[in-house]
């Protein structure tokens, strides 16, 4: 009887082990870096980084470990947004290049064994694009592309907006068009029109898009903005869209977003749906050629609806809801327990089956060197880097780039024009992460040959440069080569994980797959310990340094006695248990 039962279970356990490790897909072992065109290398010497320039250094990307890579709008834009206002989806913006340089970017990232991962922005266009020329126009098919309301009239007798809606940088989201007699929506800026989900045309649209690009050879998708896709319907109300509440946020004046809560115009159910369909789209390509595509969806919300884009039943989502927890949630003031909280947020909330990712840095925030503090940069890039699930890279992390100053004067980013406010814009400007790339300590950091590069260079490129970081015997990016290396051992691809934050400073963490161990220590404080690592379940006797932050006073090969472990300020510590 004992027998029967115990051969079969048996058998269960080593295919369970066994299928794991083959599971797998490329997305799942590769780390994505986020390239922001504009800004990554300028080959024509105008000052504006562009699709050659990309091209020209694939090679870098490769030499540091990654293998996907994706890119921040490319496609025809007047630029009020930077891009994220596209005028044509099907056409490659002409400061970046044109679609024969496009597929040049394509076939050298394949030689090279990268995949390209596109932006797509479906929640609005340009108000440049054709779409909404010809919506002014009057013709019908495209007016109904977009969201009109009309205006109403106040007590004397001026047109004002349809209701107390608010643009997502700053004042009313509505804006009022003579051509057709009526308001349009634009949850962003106003040259960003948004687009009504609730018209069939629109949705068929955007999957053509989605088709377009895919047929192109594009790997996937990282979707914009998504959670604004769609309003309230209108009918439950009368026809007449209604006002939101006050948030009730102090420090907030009237027209800043923040100072309204966003029932009707942020994360309304129909968007999950629409996130699903999406992922169809992609899987139609999947079941073609056997390669998976995939999406990652841009959102800052609550945890709860963050991964609802995963998917819901039998309909699958995104596979990278991104998880922006390590940007919103915490920075230089946390304590060790405020970091092991929010790491842990997201593996606890996200359904068992699925993957996390890690990002700490994008276009759209301050550096993580400059959130965390230069003296950080290995140390949050090892927990980035080998943590359980994907690792996202926004470029510049990989030589710890820090903010650039930006005066009044050179800013251009419009959330930080709009401000109107000289003193105060850089609060809101995203222009600071943003500055150009930094390959070299020659001429604008070897970005660009041109007088002046769109934004300025920030400071610190004469060593935090792609060029002297691979000549250094320590650099922020020998140390990310290294992780690149060490994430492709089974134990941070398919190992457990335990986090424990030591004291108040001392964060760490502990994967191990069948008999091999790796502890990270990472001390976010400028006060040095010595910490006990037998807290760890079966961690005990020695501890091997595997890898340091590069002011680290330990060297690769030292072993220490795993329950008294010095740790100096800030140091970052990857150590095998031994
Ligand atoms: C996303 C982009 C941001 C852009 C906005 C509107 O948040 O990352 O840069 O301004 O969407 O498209
Ligand atoms: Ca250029």
């Amino acid at each position: 009887m004992r027998a029967v039962f115990l051969l079969p279970l048996v058998l269960a356990v080593c295919a369970a082990s066994s299928i794991r490790e083959k599971d797998l897909d490329w997305w799942e072992t590769t780390i994505f870096y986020q390239i922001y065109p504009r800004s990554f290398a300028d080959s024509n010497g105008d000052g504006i980084g562009d699709l050659n320039g990309i091209t020209s250094k694939l090679e870098h990307i490769k030499d540091i470990g990654v293998e996907a890579i994706w890119l921040s709008p490319m496609f025809q834009s007047p630029m009020y947004d930077f891009g994220y206002d596209i005028a044509d989806f099907y056409a490659v913006h002409d400061e970046y290049g044109t679609m024969e340089d496009f597929e040049a970017l394509m076939k050298r990232a394949a030689e090279l064994g990268i995949k390209v991962v596109l932006d797509l922005v479906p929640n609005h266009t340009s108000n440049e694009s054709v779409w909404f020329q010809e919506a002014l126009k009057g013709h019908e098919k495209y007016y109904n592309y977009f969201v009109w309301e009309d205006g109403v009239i106040d007590e004397n007798g001026q047109r004002q907006p349809p209701n107390n809606w608010l643009s997502r940088f700053r004042g009313s989201a509505w804006e009022y068009r003579e051509e057709v007699g009526k308001y349009y929506l634009h949850q962003f800026v106003i040259g960003q029109p948004d687009l009504n989900y609730r018209n069939p045309d629109v949705v068929e649209e955007m999957k053509n898009v989605i088709r377009f690009w895919l047929e192109k050879g594009v790997a996937g998708y990282r979707v914009d903005a998504v959670n604004y896709l769609f309003e309230v319907d209108k009918a439950l109300f009368g026809g007449k869209y209604p006002d939101e509440p006050l948030s009730g946020k102090i420090n907030e004046d009237a027209g800043s977003h923040a100072s309204l809560d966003h029932i009707y115009t942020k994360d309304q159910n129909e968007t999950y749906y629409m996130v699903y369909d999406w992922r169809d789209v992609l899987d139609e390509f999947k079941a073609k050629d056997g390669v998976s595509r995939v999406m990652m969806t841009e959102v800052y919300a609550t945890i709860q609806n963050v991964v609802k884009y995963f998917g819901e039943g039998d309909r699958v989502g995104a596979q990278m809801p991104f998880n922006f927890d390590l940007i919103t949630d915490v920075d230089a003031s946390s304590s060790a327990a405020d970091i092991k909280r929010a790491v842990d947020k997201f593996l606890t909330y996200k359904p068992v089956d699925k993957e996390a990712n890690w990002i700490v840095g994008n276009h759209d925030n301050s550096r993580m060197a400059t959130r965390y503090g230069p003296a950080l940069v290995d140390g949050i890039n090892m927990i980035v880097l080998l943590l359980p699930g994907v690792g996202v890279t926004y470029m510049g992390e990989e030589i710890g780039m820090v903010d650039g100053y930006v005066s009044w004067e050179d800013t251009v980013d419009p959330s930080g024009c709009i401000t109107n406010d000289p003193i105060n814009y850089w609060k809101s400007s995203r222009d600071p992460e943003r500055t150009p790339f930094q390959w070299n300590d020659g001429l604008n950091a070897g970005f660009s040959t041109a007088e002046k590069p769109w934004l300025p260079v920030a400071e610190g490129y004469n060593t935090l440069n792609v060029e002297f970081q691979k000549a250094a015997e320590k650099s922020h990016l020998k140390v990310y080569q290294a992780l690149a290396k060490l994430r492709q051992e089974k134990v941070f691809r398919y190992g457990r994980y335990e986090s424990l934050a030591l004291n108040e400073d001392i964060f760490a963490f502990r994967r191990w797959y069948n008999n091999k161990a790796y502890i990270i220590v990472v001390n976010m404080r400028d006060t040095d310990h010595v910490v006990d690592l037998t807290y760890f379940e079966n961690v005990s006797g020695t501890v091997q340094v595997e890898l340091r932050s590069v002011a680290s006073p330990k060297n690769e090969g030292d072993k220490y006695d795993a329950s008294a472990l010095p740790v100096v300020a800030y140091e970052g510590l990857v150590l095998e248990v031994k």
